[in-house]
């Protein structure tokens, strides 16, 4: 048996060797009982330092010391590598590779066009309405004076629903809203109703069979067609550009009386060469659209309008497919 001041070293050794060889904490914490537990073979050594020479202790104790400190110190290294280990994924990460980036989104730009449009009419003290795409025949067309026999009631204009009574349909305008808005509530009103409609007509450059239109209506008592045009003139104006231009040309429309299509003029307009160009519907209500929503025509007057979305998004981004927008091709929307 050699002296127990050369045991020191081999016994450290060996029990370093364990420590870095242990492959996870079981294994560890084995190694570290067997040297420096109760009855590690680490322990019984420095036991046994009681039983050596008075001049032999001090050496042997310093020695005996330190080496425990080292195998402590390795010990925890150890421990602390086998932990960062267990948590870190199983295969390589190179963390200098790119991350990888989510794409931003925006809106559409018919929202957009939207968004501008409610903000506009916001200033003038107009809220947003909505109603149901899927409508009767009564409110999308009774109700807004346009009789049975009306081409617009045609099943080649009208996408109709298999279901007789009510005769259900996809609505072809948002001026159903304004019955459905006037039914529920008493004058004064002032909505704009922006959303989508359906008609059949095959898609072209200028036509989709569904497109977004806003609906304007103004109930109260003396509105006059000087309101309407002051409306129709401030928002066209911050919507297209200050040099904007408008004028009204007496139309037919079965539920204003009298009724006019809007056109407006500006650089756009002029770039491609033309004076005016066609923009919206409107009118004073009639008549007999308030008795069919209950209001009495002598003390309440009004005025709508209606317009298409697409067509504003067209001439203000320089857009002239109107089928771009429903397509959802990226290379087209990120644009906006
Ligand atoms: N509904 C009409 C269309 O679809 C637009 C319109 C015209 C709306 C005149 C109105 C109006 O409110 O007064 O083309």
């Amino acid at each position: 048996m050699p002296a127990l001041i050369d045991q020191i070293e081999p016994l450290k050794q060996a029990a370093l060797a364990q420590f870095q060889a242990a492959e996870d904490m079981a294994a560890l914490d084995q190694a570290r009982s067997q040297f420096l537990g109760a009855h590690g073979q680490f322990t019984a050594l420095m036991k046994q330092l009681g039983a050596l020479p008075k001049e032999e202790k001090p050496a042997a104790g310093k020695q005996i010391n330190q080496a425990k400190g080292e195998l402590e110190a390795a010990l925890a290294a150890r421990r602390s590598e086998l932990e960062l280990a267990a948590v870190l994924p199983k295969d390589p990460t190179d963390f200098t590779l790119p991350g990888r980036r989510r794409g931003l989104g925006c809106s559409h730009p018919l929202t957009q066009v939207i968004e501008d449009i409610v903000r506009s009419f916001r200033k003038l003290g107009f809220v947003v309405a909505d109603g149901p795409e899927i409508e009767d025949d009564y409110h999308c067309f009774d109700a807004l004076n346009t009789p049975a026999d009306h081409p617009a009631r045609d099943t080649q204009d009208t996408f109709y629903l298999d279901h007789p009574t009510p005769r259900l349909l996809l609505r072809t305008h948002t001026s159903s809203v304004q019955i459905r808005v006037m039914e529920k509530q008493a004058p004064p009103i002032r909505i704009i109703v922006p959303g989508r409609v359906y008609r059949r007509d095959n898609a072209d450059a200028t036509h989709n069979p569904t497109f977004q239109q806003i609906e304007g209506l103004y109930v109260d008592r003396g509105v006059t067609v000087g309101d309407l045009k002051g409306t129709v003139e401030f928002v066209f104006r911050e919507l297209l550009g200050a040099d904007t231009r408008i004028r009204f040309r007496p139309h037919y429309f079965s539920y204003t009386e009298p009724s006019f299509e809007i056109d407006f003029a500006n650089a756009t307009v002029r770039k491609m060469g033309k004076a005016w160009l066609e923009i919206a519907g409107c009118g004073m209500v009639h008549p007999q659209v308030f008795v069919n929503v209950g209001y009495d025509p002598e003390q309440w007057t009004g005025w709508a309008f209606g317009f298409g979305i697409e067509r504003i998004a067209m001439l203000r981004y320089g857009v002239n497919d109107i089928r771009l927008f429903y397509e959802n091709d990226q290379r087209f929307l990120r644009q906006f």
